[in-house]
């Protein structure tokens, strides 16, 4: 890890593609779906109170993106239709790829705006 890397928004983040792995576990426990929802909130809302604190300009454009991955995950703790392994490997897909999205792309430049504000 690079030190100018922001440690707690790293480590949620290898936390939250660590959750997203164990979708694909056979056989598939629904709970992980569940526990996904509940980090990615407590991580999300944590990013969104730093923005807040720190005034920063690109809250609404971040808070939206959120917003919609909080609205993909409800929706799939929501639907109680059978899963498979075919399944389990696109959900898990999708949600990884949209994180990486994420992480390498508004999350770089709030980390960076975070790290040059001196409030870590
Ligand atoms: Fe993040
Ligand atoms: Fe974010």
């Amino acid at each position: 890890m690079k030190t100018s890397d922001l440690i707690w928004q790293d480590t949620q983040h290898q936390i939250l593609f660590r959750l997203i792995d164990q979708i694909k576990e056979v056989p598939f426990d629904r709970e992980i779906l569940t526990r996904l929802y509940l980090y990615a909130e407590h991580h999300f809302s944590l990013e969104e109170a730093y923005m807040t604190k720190l005034n920063y300009p690109g809250e609404e454009a971040h808070v939206d993106a959120h917003n919609r991955f909080r609205e993909e995950l409800i929706s799939m703790v929501e639907t109680q239709g059978d899963m498979d392994s075919v399944l389990q490997e696109s959900l898990s897909n999708f949600l990884s790829e949209w994180l990486k999205l994420h992480v390498l792309g508004i999350d770089k430049e709030f980390e960076k705006f975070v790290l040059e504000s001196n409030v870590k």
